[in-house]
């Protein structure tokens, strides 16, 4: 990642290494804040936030859920206001933005879990991100099965990016760095295939298209959402169901869809060869499609596109 110059912090565009929490902020402790991660491509109109309306949309609906009131410096912001400052930081960090990490969180110095009545802070920061699962994943990414849970709808909201429970996710990061790989997948709590730790999982199957669906525990993902839209515009069947670990073990494809990753294909899960071992067909098919997609070369597809000019 390389940092920018300008973060966005409670209404305020203020120098990068300005941007400061104390050490008793309530979200470093108890990891009280909710983010989210978007995407910015440049296009022939000049650069584009992907689906910025639904990334503010869940932002904000996390923080409902959280409980926090989106007040900042005196200011009560909207969905709209919420959207306008991302563009403005976006515009403020020149052309070399590619990712943007919009994060409201309890900043108030408090010792104790009581989150009622902690100061909320709202900080945007864009950096450039390049290709988060490293060059070595371009020909195919090695996952392995997480011996860490994805954590359910019964130990937070499953569908919210609250940062604490992220925990996890590092957690299983780690177990697949340490053995080489590029990514975990993580079963939720009935042992069924959930997604990975910043992606969800697709398979290809018996001639179709299969995800795990949203009561699997997972992250109602945007680019999931894409992926299933702009597959079934190019014809595909696209079922989301219940995956089991057979099924992704035994699929001809296997890929990874999420924001930083954007369309990852994955060519072996726990040591074992997916399909031929090669990246698939599908897989390459619809990645140079949402390719097309996101860079403005599809006009059906423009309402998914803010320009920020
Ligand atoms: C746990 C998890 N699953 C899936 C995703 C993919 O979601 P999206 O496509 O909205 O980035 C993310 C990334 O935000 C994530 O953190």
């Amino acid at each position: 990642m390389d940092r920018t110059e300008k973060i966005w912090l409670n209404g305020k565009l203020v120098n990068w290494e300005d941007a400061k929490v104390h050490v008793l902020a309530h979200a470093l402790n108890y990891g009280t804040g909710v983010f989210e991660g978007i995407r910015v491509y440049q296009t022939p109109k000049g650069p584009a936030v992907f689906r910025l309306k639904d990334h503010v949309r869940r932002l904000v609906d996390g923080c409902k859920m959280m409980g926090f009131k989106l007040e900042f410096d005196g200011k009560e912001y909207t969905e709209k206001d919420v959207f306008e400052a991302i563009k403005d930081t976006v515009r403020a960090n020149g052309t070399a933005v590619d990712y943007v990490k919009p994060c409201i969180f309890l900043s108030g110095e408090e010792v104790g879990l009581n989150p009622v009545n902690v100061p909320v802070s709202f900080a945007i920061t864009c950096v450039h991100m390049g290709a988060y699962l490293g060059k070595g994943a371009d020909a195919g990414a090695k996952l392995i099965t997480s011996s860490w849970q994805r954590p359910d709808n019964l130990c937070g909201p499953a569908g919210a990016k609250v940062n604490g429970a992220y925990v996890a996710s590092t957690l299983a990061k780690r177990e697949a760095v340490s053995q080489g790989a590029n990514e975990a997948v993580m079963l939720n709590s009935v042992g069924h295939v959930a997604e990975c730790t910043g992606e969800n999982i697709f398979i290809y199957r018996h001639g179709k298209i299969m995800t795990p669906q949203t009561a699997e525990a997972i992250l109602e993902g945007i680019t999931r959402n894409s992926v299933i839209q702009v597959a079934r515009d190019m014809g595909y069947t696209v079922e989301e169901t219940q995956i089991s670990r057979f099924q992704l073990v035994s699929a001809d494809e296997v890929w990874m869809t999420g924001t930083a990753a954007e369309i990852a294909p994955v060519t072996s899960v726990d040591g074992r060869p997916i399909g031929d071992g090669k990246i698939g067909k599908v897989s390459q098919a619809i990645h140079a499609r949402f390719h097309d997609v996101v860079t403005g070369k599809v006009p059906e597809y423009d309402a998914w596109l803010d320009y920020v000019n």
